[in-house]
């Protein structure tokens, strides 16, 4: 392997293992006002049995739609929200929680 190459595998290889992908905030405004809004309220508050989203950092929230896009039972009413989960993407995930916990505070 020459030099240059030696570089750029050194450089992928630490962008990998500090596994930050940016995230990309507007993508999940967009898609909060979409696919989660009528449930979880345009501020993030909840109503009903439809709960708050507000005052979470980034990792839970991002947890929780994993656990979700399994298909895990978390609380009484994972029936409504595995369904939502089940088609978001890896990206979707961290879109949405950036969204979310930088805006719902
Ligand atoms: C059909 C209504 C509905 C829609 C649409 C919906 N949710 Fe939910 N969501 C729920 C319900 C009900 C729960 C509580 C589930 C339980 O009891 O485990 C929940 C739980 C959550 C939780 C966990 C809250 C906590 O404190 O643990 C997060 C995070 C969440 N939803 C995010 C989202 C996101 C992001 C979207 C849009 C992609 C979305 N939801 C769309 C109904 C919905």
């Amino acid at each position: 392997m020459n030099r240059a190459m030696g570089f750029v595998a050194g450089v992928a290889l630490m962008l990998g293992a500090s596994n930050v992908q940016a995230a990309d905030i507007s993508a999940g405004e967009a898609m909060y006002a979409q696919a989660c809004a009528q449930c979880h309220g345009r501020t993030g508050r909840g109503m009903a049995s439809f709960p708050s989203v507000s005052g979470q950092d980034a990792e839970y929230i991002e947890a929780r739609l994993i656990q979700y896009r399994e298909g895990e039972q978390v609380g009484p009413n994972s029936a409504l929200m595995i369904p939502v989960a089940a088609d978001l993407s890896d990206e979707n995930i961290t879109d949405l929680s950036a969204f979310i916990a930088k805006t719902f505070q």
